[in-house]
């Protein structure tokens, strides 16, 4: 017997330590013990009940972890007992287009999530890990840094030299910051505070702006630039996305990938055409994004992914509250062993 969290109500109150009997693993799928998990915003909205209230329960929550492998299946070779690997947000998506019946497969609902202590999965859905991390700074890696990916080289084409406005210093967001800097862009980012500012700018940041004190940064974004940047990363949403359109070079990308502010907005849509701007949907990524994420943070060992916080495994529902407070910088890790 192992144990997991998991909740059979909505509500952060009704997330229990359980004891599972996790099964050994069949052909094709290896078994984990899982060694740390990181939090996303979307996790909190889950066992909220607020991402999909017609979410079938009972359900494990958190989308992202990592393990060493300690058993394997029958015909498995992408990975040995041992390795050191992270479960893959989507398992099904390995590469290309992305396609609803196998986009919607993600874990931490409706998939089992992987904040237990063993994890039985098929071993398409896991990839190693760069070996210059921790398990912690791993464990942050499957729907943040991958969504920044996605959103920065995947869909962006954001190269050296590059412009990239980044809103708030939030797990993606400072991601899409590393990142940026790491493929030798500009980056300029907003944030409620002026000390999580002069902390992004020992990040690499390039430039700052506190979205608090200067709520029309689109304008001054678009001048840092030049005359507008390559691209946003939007995660802010309904009260964002026009600054965002105002911020965006004619030409540009605005990547949606967050509605921290609201999901519904009027839409600017002269502005978009006029300016030819391209509004880019990113849903995490596929793993083909995640091996090429990896292999650039390998050949880049001074990057370490900002961990806000660690909590022990006993102390999850802690975890996802200090999440959605909002006085993070960077990522909310759970150890689990
Ligand atoms: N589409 C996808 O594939 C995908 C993947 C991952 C996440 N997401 C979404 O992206 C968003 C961020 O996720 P996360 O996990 O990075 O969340 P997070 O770590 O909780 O980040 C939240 C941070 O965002 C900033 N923020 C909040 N409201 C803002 C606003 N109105 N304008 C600008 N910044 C604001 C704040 O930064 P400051 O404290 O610095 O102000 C806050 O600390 C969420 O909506 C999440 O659901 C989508």
């Amino acid at each position: 017997m192992s144990r997991a969290w998991s909740f059979d109500r909505f509500g952060l109150e009704h997330l229990r330590l359980v004891e599972v009997d996790e099964p050994a693993p069949g052909p094709g799928q290896v078994t984990l013990a899982v060694t740390a998990c990181s939090v996303n915003y979307r996790d909190t909205l889950m066992v909220a009940g607020q991402y999909d209230p017609r979410m079938p329960l009972p359900l494990v929550p958190l989308s992202d972890g990592v393990g060493r492998v300690v058993a394997v299946g029958e015909g498995v070779d992408r990975v040995a007992v041992g390795d050191r690997v992270a479960a893959t947000f989507a398992p099904r998506w390995i590469a290309g287009e992305p396609e609803r019946s196998i986009v919607r497969l993600s874990r931490g609902g409706p998939l089992p999530g992987m904040l237990a202590e063993r994890r039985t999965l098929d071993a398409e859905g896991v990839v190693k890990v760069p070996e210059h991390l921790t398990d912690e700074e791993a464990a942050t890696l499957p729907c943040a840094a991958l969504t920044a990916w996605s959103s920065l080289v995947t869909e962006g084409n954001v190269t050296a030299g590059s412009t990239v406005l980044v809103q708030g210093t939030g797990g993606v967001s400072l991601f899409a910051l590393q990142l940026g800097k790491l493929l030798g862009a500009r980056v300029m980012i907003t944030s409620s505070s002026d000390e999580k500012l002069e902390r992004a700018r020992a990040l690499g940041a390039d430039a700052t702006l506190n979205y608090r004190t200067t709520p029309e940064w689109g304008r001054p974004a678009a001048k840092w630039a030049g005359d507008g940047v390559d691209l946003v990363v939007e995660v802010g949403g309904a009260k964002t996305f026009e600054e965002s359109l105002k911020a965006v070079r004619m030409g540009g990308i605005v990547s949606l990938i967050g509605n921290l502010s609201g999901s519904t907005a009027p839409v600017p849509l002269t502005r978009i055409l006029m300016s030819q701007v391209r509004v880019q949907g990113i849903l995490v990524g596929h793993r083909a994004g995640f091996e090429a994420m990896n292999r650039a943070l390998a050949a880049h060992p001074t990057v370490h992914p900002v961990v806000d916080r660690v909590f022990a495994f006993e102390e999850a529902p802690e975890a996802l509250r200090h999440l959605r407070s909002g006085d993070h910088f960077g990522k909310v890790v759970i150890r689990v062993a």
